[in-house]
């Protein structure tokens, strides 16, 4: 068996925590192998980076996700009972539910209600003195997916679930008060989640398409059985939690046109350089840092015998930044994906491989979306000011965000 160099610090959990979207490129890089095996959370694990080991991790069938990720992480993003946690035909048969969802119109209702609101709120922008974009985003994007969905929000309802929503992600990689946040404030949308379910399930059927919302309440299970009603709330975070989480990317987005100028011109000229710009905004910038999961099936890679129960976790920063795949990767530029063919295991922010057999992000479309519709407000619906601030990214913060959010002044429509 080929012998994988060894971390040899008696636990990482801290690196994990301090350093995590480099904690395993720089390791791989010092032993200058693609795996090696250390310590975390006092527990064995073997870590792997690259294009081959996105390919060796979502190799369909060979992990599971159960007992992969720290139970406060679990808990903020896709809690007990969701997809995530599930494997073989009934994975694939709740996927299916999401991936019903993802049809090009029906992705394109979402950016036409995400542009409605931003329209909207664009009026109150103009009499302020100044905006802070991330949380404007969080909270239109709440109110888009939400009537997407087939939600009614009050306006106080609006700010309440976008408060909620947006604790659980920012809270999804800490440990301790940022954390309990999240989680505090997640038992009260769960409430409300399953309220909706139940309420759901009692009332007429939207004609002729059923809405989103009914389409998660009504979902029968592989063998013919409705989803228990707190499954079901699960399920409906599982789309208005990560639509919310796409206000990073925005705000990501807002930063690299501010920082390369040069772009905006070609923004406003077509959606070709739109689509590379949100690729390499989703490549560039720092949102999951890793992915973990149990082994399920026995197999060997690189000469290494990965054995049932080992725990596994993909570098999937590392991956969107390995010299190997992305000349410069450190450098922000859009048109190296001019001619890029797609590569399903080397841009990997929301996953890899397989969407219906294995675990990779059902939102992926969804968000290239909402940054696209983002750009084009931001090129050609308004006219703003970026002041001075502090638009530093500490990478030590996980989930990383410019310090100051991203504050905009001047705010006129075009
Ligand atoms: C901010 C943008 C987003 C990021 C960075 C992101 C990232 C991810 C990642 C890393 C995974 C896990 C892949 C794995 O376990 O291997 C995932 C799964 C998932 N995401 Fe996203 N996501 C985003 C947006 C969305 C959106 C907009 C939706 C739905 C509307 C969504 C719904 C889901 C669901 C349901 C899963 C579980 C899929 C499965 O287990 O098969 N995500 N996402």
């Amino acid at each position: 068996m080929a012998h994988i160099p060894r971390d040899e610090t008696f636990d990482c959990s801290l690196a994990v925590l301090n350093n995590g979207y480099r904690f395993i490129s720089e390791r791989c890089e010092r032993y200058g192998s693609d795996l090696f095996q250390t310590r975390v959370m006092m527990r064995p694990v073997i870590c792997a980076t690259g294009e081959d080991a996105a390919r060796m991790f979502y190799h369909p069938h060979r992990f599971t996700r159960k007992g992969s990720m720290p139970p406060s992480t679990l808990m903020s993003l896709q809690d007990r009972g969701s997809v995530q946690q599930l494997d073989g035909q009934s994975h694939r048969h709740r996927k299916q539910m999401f991936m019903a969802l993802m049809s090009p119109d029906s992705i394109k209702q979402l950016g036409n209600l995400f542009e409605e609101e931003w329209c909207r709120r664009m009026q109150q922008w103009q009499r302020q003195e100044s905006v802070t974009l991330h949380y404007e985003m969080e909270e239109l994007l709440c109110r888009a997916v939400c009537r997407w969905t087939g939600i009614k929000l009050s306006e106080d309802a609006a700010v309440q679930r976008t408060r909620e929503l947006a604790a659980m992600i920012d809270g999804a990689g800490a440990i301790g008060p940022r954390n309990w946040k999240g989680l505090v404030l997640r038992v009260r949308t769960e409430r409300w989640a399953r309220k909706l379910i139940e309420d759901t399930r009692h009332a007429p059927l939207s004609r002729p398409r059923r809405s989103p919302l009914e389409s998660i309440a009504l979902h029968r299970d592989e063998n013919g059985n409705a989803l228990p009603a707190e499954v079901a709330a699960v399920e409906l975070l599982n789309i208005l939690r990560p639509t919310v989480a796409v206000a990073r990317f925005i705000t990501f987005a807002a930063l690299a046109l501010h920082n390369h100028p040069q772009y905006r011109e070609k923004l406003r000229d077509g959606d070709a350089w739109r689509k590379m710009f949100t690729l390499e905004v989703r490549r560039f910038y720092p949102f999951f840092p890793l992915i973990a999961g149990i082994v399920k099936n026995p197999f060997e890679w690189k000469g290494h015998q990965f054995g049932k129960g080992d725990w596994v976790m993909l570098d999937m920063y590392g991956t969107n930044h390995d010299s190997r795949l992305w000349e410069q990767p450190y450098e922000f530029r859009p048109e190296r994906f001019q001619n890029w063919e797609g590569n399903a295991f080397s841009l990997i922010p929301q996953g890899a491989g397989e969407f219906d057999n294995g675990h990779r992000c059902p939102g992926e479309w969804i968000t290239i979306e909402l940054i696209k519709r983002a750009l084009t407000m931001l090129v050609s619906g308004m006219e703003y000011e970026v002041p001075a601030q502090n638009l530093s990214i500490d990478l030590s913060r996980l989930p990383a965000i410019p310090a100051s959010r991203f504050v905009i002044t001047k705010v006129r429509e075009r």
